[in-house]
């Protein structure tokens, strides 16, 4: 099962998800990483869910078009929408409140 450890404002979260889960469904549904992600439309459209990939971003599959049209040139900087990630591995992700 992946392990997700979430960064936010200075705190870390850390459990175990279950393999293709999605932390804005899990989010909705009050699991973690509830209550800390912040998110709104969970289809790619609003970035609330924008992440800072810390580590595990190289197994991640490449950017969807709506990330790649939320996110630009924050893309090289390695953030990504949560709603558009599907875990398949660990990953260390940081949600940044004045990157949003
Ligand atoms: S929740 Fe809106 S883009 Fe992810």
């Amino acid at each position: 099962m992946p392990r997700i450890t979430f960064h936010k404002n200075g705190q870390v979260f850390e459990d175990e998800v279950k393999s293709g889960a999605n932390l804005v469904v899990r989010a909705g549904i009050k699991q973690y990483p509830y209550p800390h992600l912040v998110y709104e439309c969970g289809m790619g459209k609003c970035a609330k869910c924008a992440c800072k990939v810390l580590s595990g971003g190289e197994l991640l599959p490449p950017p969807n078009w709506k990330e790649k049209k939320q996110l630009g040139a924050r893309l090289d900087e390695g953030f990504r929408l949560a709603c558009q990630l599907w875990l398949e591995h660990d990953l260390e992700l940081e949600q940044i409140p004045e990157s949003i």
